[in-house]
């Protein structure tokens, strides 16, 4: 019995063009673009404020220096394997063929965690942000899952997060070159309104808002009007140096998404060059980014109303604009339905790629076929796209947002580690093999991308831990009771 798929096999997969084979139509620019259009999203527009916030102050632009490290160390072992491997469905074909079978089924039943609730977490932000933009007449019950409450009211189902996934279900059974086009607009005023923000608030800089830089050790709590505690600083990753690393976990999420240009590695016309530019290029445009967006928001704003709910806890860049940047309240309102198109990008590529990695295991025999049939005329997984309509749908419409992002986070950082051992393994294994692509400073690089990865994964809560382990055993028993024995490989 075989476990490892050789990569000659999968190369003659990969270049074969016939009528089961995806079309090949992005370059280079399409990538960075598909990157930072999965980047840049609830990430940015939320999670930098609750980081400045709750555990890093000022110092959250060190926070995504330290999250940013931790993903070009992996991004690098990407890139490798992308150049090498340009096939569909990214670390769960890589996987394929260092580690076998079962690790390649790990890999791939992680990375639903990571794309499917990753769209379903994006998308339940997206809801919350136009029923801002609405000014709230979307009552709470049809905006909230069934788990959330306010004032004795409970949420029944989220329907906004609903019809964003549908909308863009449409889209991408349409077609990859379209829903590239597509995703290229809004990127553009993605980024547009980034840098508006930065050049605009800059201005508004007040030193005093960044001294001192970080929270300092004997911070009292921050109380709301009943007297409840909003904030706690006494943690050790709450203030100071240990602030900015617990910022570090929470910013994480901001990056979330550059490893989403290696599912389009068969859409690619020319992988061995455009996938590592597609996969670090998209990752230095938004370290950049996110670090000047960090400094002008909390230079703006004090970090402190970003944990108080009468102030900027929600929509927190509208919040700082409207409040402390005079005569620009248009650009409050520019930049919530930037936000709204920026999710809407995020929430593309992560359907886009989840799709992919499943027409990768269904090919491999490991899922059923259905998932691997394309569609007569636009060649695009459209019953797979239903199915995670379904599915991902379910998450958005009854799982609170949080729950959903922090499995997200789980599982993007359990393939990184895989990715990254995987490339060391590789270079022993085959050091013979053609790399277009080769990460630098191995065993190094690898190594401290899986250390400080695992780090950031026991940083998460422990309730989140539990869920994805319970996740992860499911995962098994469908390997044994199914894959095992339709894997083409057997
Ligand atoms: N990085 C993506 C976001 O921030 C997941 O929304």
């Amino acid at each position: 019995m075989k476990f490892t798929k050789s990569l000659t096999t999968l190369l003659a997969e990969a270049n074969n063009t016939g009528e089961g084979s995806l079309k090949r139509t992005l370059g280079s620019w399409n990538l960075v673009a598909l990157g930072i259009g999965a980047i840049i999203g609830a990430g940015l527009f939320v999670r930098t404020a609750a980081a400045a916030g709750e555990a890093a102050g000022a110092g959250v632009t060190l926070s995504f220096v330290v999250a940013a490290i931790g993903c070009a160390f992996a991004g690098l072992c990407y890139a490798e394997f992308a150049a090498m491997i340009p096939i569909a469905g990214s670390a769960y074909t890589y996987a394929y063929t260092t580690m076998g079978e079962v690790v390649a089924w790990i890999i791939g039943w992680a990375l639903i965690m990571e794309y499917a609730l990753g769209a379903a977490t994006v998308s339940i932000a997206w809801s919350e942000y136009l029923n801002k933009l609405l000014g709230g007449v979307i009552p709470y019950e049809w905006t909230h899952s069934p788990f959330e409450s306010l004032n004795g009211v409970s949420g029944v189902v989220n329907l906004p997060a609903l019809v964003i996934l549908l909308l863009i279900t449409l889209v991408l059974i349409k077609g990859t070159k379209e829903s590239a086009s597509l995703n290229g607009i809004i990127v553009f005023v993605k980024v547009a309104i980034v840098l508006i923000f930065i050049v605009v608030g800059w201005q508004f800089i007040k030193p005093e808002n960044h001294t001192p830089y970080f929270i300092p050790a004997d911070q009292p709590p921050l109380l709301d009007a009943s007297g409840k505690v909003v904030a706690d600083y006494s943690g050790a990753f709450k203030h100071g140096w240990g602030g900015v690393l617990g910022g570090a976990a929470i910013v994480f999420f901001a990056f979330i998404g550059f490893d989403a240009v290696s599912t389009a590695a068969q859409e690619a016309k020319n992988p061995k060059r455009d996938m590592p530019i597609g996969i670090l290029g998209s990752l230095v445009v938004c370290t950049i980014l996110y670090i000047l967006f960090g400094h002008v928001l909390t230079g703006v704003a004090p970090w402190t109303d970003f944990v108080d709910p009468l102030k900027g806890r929600e929509a927190s860049v509208a919040y700082a604009i409207s409040n402390y940047m005079t005569g620009y309240g248009w650009l409050a309102t520019a930049v919530t339905v930037a936000i709204l198109a920026g999710f809407s990008s995020v929430i593309l590529v992560m359907l886009m790629g989840q799709s992919r990695v499943f027409f990768s295991m269904a090919n491999d025999g490991l899922l059923p076929k259905v998932f691997s049939d394309l569609h007569p005329k636009y060649r695009t997984p459209y019953k797979s796209n239903w199915i995670l309509f379904v599915f991902v749908g379910g998450f958005a419409a009854f799982v609170p947002g949080s729950v959903a992002g922090d499995l997200t986070s789980f599982g993007t950082l359990f393939a990184f580690v895989l990715v990254s051992a995987g490339i060391w393994i590789l270079r022993v294994k085959s050091p013979e093999m053609e790399r277009p692509f080769k990460t630098p400073l191995v065993p190094l690089v690898p190594i401290l991308g899986a250390v400080i990865c695992l780090a950031m994964i026991f940083a998460l809560d422990a309730q989140t831990l539990k869920v994805a382990f319970g996740w992860m055993i499911l995962g098994l028993v469908v390997y044994f009771v199914y894959s095992r024995k339709h894997s083409k490989l057997n």
